[in-house]
């Protein structure tokens, strides 16, 4: 499928944005009107002898555009039409790239015979090229970030496993211009990181740490991102219950999201310094198997008692955090993580959770979020909740001793291995909900979602 800017219009069908206050005066009241159609939000109507898809839309806010488009470009691909126009502007189209990249996303990578859809150009309509190009193409490079994301987060435990991954990151690396360095659990070991290496014992595979580096000429900023790279998370000894276990290939998608953020700042060729950080590590059950009642020394020096061995991202996480600070002196310090199911109950499934100690970070994020239309929300700290930690004979305990409040207690967790220099510029964010969906939403179809690389994309954006 290919999409081009134009200032005219050739193609066999045209969409159409509609408000329920404009159909009396469009052309088509009618007929609309016979159709029972009354424009409302991601409800649409074809008008076949017109050539026209009419697309409801509450108001033209740009959360409503990419939703619209994401129910047009469904109902377009499995229609006989070759191409089709949307008309767009300076400020939607961003929306309507995404509605139509990512709304219109398919994994059909473990299908025999995938369907094949007949639509082969997709025309955005414009008055002036000139003036919507760079936007155009920056829309573009983001959405395929983002689909990027989704690809690898969708991929089978077995095909992605923590080598696979490393050199998945290899391959981005040779592509797009980033240094890569790889630790195995040798190296590992050398580096003393006694928390991720235990979480990945019982798997057949080696972990993996990943560092990949987009150094542009002159970076006005230094950022670190680091992910969660869990490629399958059956809860080791504290096993999951079978239902639950169900998704769990999605427990890497921190780590594909740093992925696709580096991919899209490297192709976006912005001036800020990215460092990706990643984990890559299987959580399995056997002999080998890491036990409630460990006590694992991690690579800060901090002990750390193991109450619950699903409680395992936080372990890796505490060692790549660590790394990832005496490696790079960085101005910001991010970690995406599927940390906790408590980060869903208190949010939903829909929005991703931020933690940290820079009210003016989370502030600029919220902001980010808006642009980019992702949902975020801040996690309060307390001291009361990080006395919930405290273990009778470690340093710290892997869990909270009380069962509320489980998305902060695990960020407060993450905040012992932050170091005091570097606790303003840190931002958890837990991505549990957000990363990945069974039922369509917004832009999202089944699977993962790519959650993190367009916010992050508009944050780095607007660094000066
Ligand atoms: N990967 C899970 C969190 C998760 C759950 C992500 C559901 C996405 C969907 C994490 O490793 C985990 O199992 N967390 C436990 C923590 C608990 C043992 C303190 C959880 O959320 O139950
Ligand atoms: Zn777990
Ligand atoms: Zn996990």
């Amino acid at each position: 499928m290919k999409i081009n800017l134009t200032t005219t219009t050739q193609t066999d069908l045209n969409v159409t944005f509609i408000e329920k206050n404009e159909i009396e005066n469009s052309p088509h009241s009618k007929v609309l009107n016979n159709a029972g159609f009354s424009a409302e939000q991601d409800s649409i109507c074809f008008l076949h002898e017109s050539a026209l898809l009419v697309c409801g839309v509450e108001d033209s806010e740009n959360d409503n555009i990419r939703s619209a488009t994401s129910v047009a470009i469904k109902a377009l691909k499995s229609a006989n039409y070759k191409s089709v126009s949307f008309p767009v502007t300076k400020e939607n189209i961003p929306a309507i790239v995404e509605g139509i990249i990512l709304g219109g996303y398919e994994f059909n990578n473990y299908k025999s015979k995938p369907k094949k859809s007949k639509l082969k150009n997709i025309s955005l309509v414009c008055e002036n090229i000139m003036e919507l190009q760079s936007t155009f193409e920056e829309a573009i490079i983001i959405a395929e970030a983002t689909a990027y994301t989704r690809d690898i987060v969708n991929m089978t435990p077995e095909d992605l496993n923590p080598p696979s991954f490393a050199d998945l990151a290899k391959k981005l690396a040779k592509e797009n211009g980033l240094e890569c360095t790889i630790l195995g659990e040798k190296k590992l070991a050398k580096e003393k990181m006694g928390s991720m290496l235990a979480v990945g014992r019982a798997s057949r595979h080696d972990s993996k740490l990943i560092h990949l580096c987009y150094k542009p000429a002159n970076a006005k900023k230094i950022i670190s991102l680091v992910g969660k790279g869990l490629t399958y998370d059956s809860g080791g000894l504290s096993l999951k219950p079978a239902t639950s276990m169900v998704t769990m290939k999605m427990d890497k998608a921190g780590a594909c999201a740093v992925l696709g953020m580096i991919k899209a700042v490297s192709e976006l060729k912005l001036d800020v310094e990215v460092n990706v950080f990643i984990g890559a590590v299987e959580n399995m059950i056997g002999g080998d198997a890491y036990k409630p009642d460990d006590v694992l020394v991690s690579r800060s020096g901090k002990t750390i008692e193991v109450r619950n061995t699903d409680a395992e991202g936080r372990l890796v996480l505490a060692d790549v955090l660590d790394y990832a600070q005496d490696k790079v002196e960085a101005d910001y310090l991010f970690d995406f993580a599927t940390l906790t199911g408590a980060c869903m109950v208190a949010l939903g499934q829909y929005t991703t959770g931020i933690m940290g100690h820079s009210n003016k970070i989370k502030h600029a994020l919220y902001k980010s979020a808006n642009n980019s239309g992702e949902l975020i929300a801040p996690l309060p700290f307390n001291k009361h909740l990080k006395k919930q930690l405290k273990s009778n004979i470690a340093d710290i305990s892997n869990i909270s001793s009380k069962p509320y409040g489980g998305a902060i207690t695990a960020g407060l967790f993450l905040d012992n291995f932050i170091k005091e220099e570097n606790k303003e510029r840190w931002i958890h964010f837990d991505i549990a909900g957000s990363a990945y969906t069974e039922t369509p939403w917004d832009c999202n179809v089944y699977g993962g979602t790519g959650a993190g690389v367009r916010v992050i994309s508009d944050f780095l954006k607007s660094l000066k």
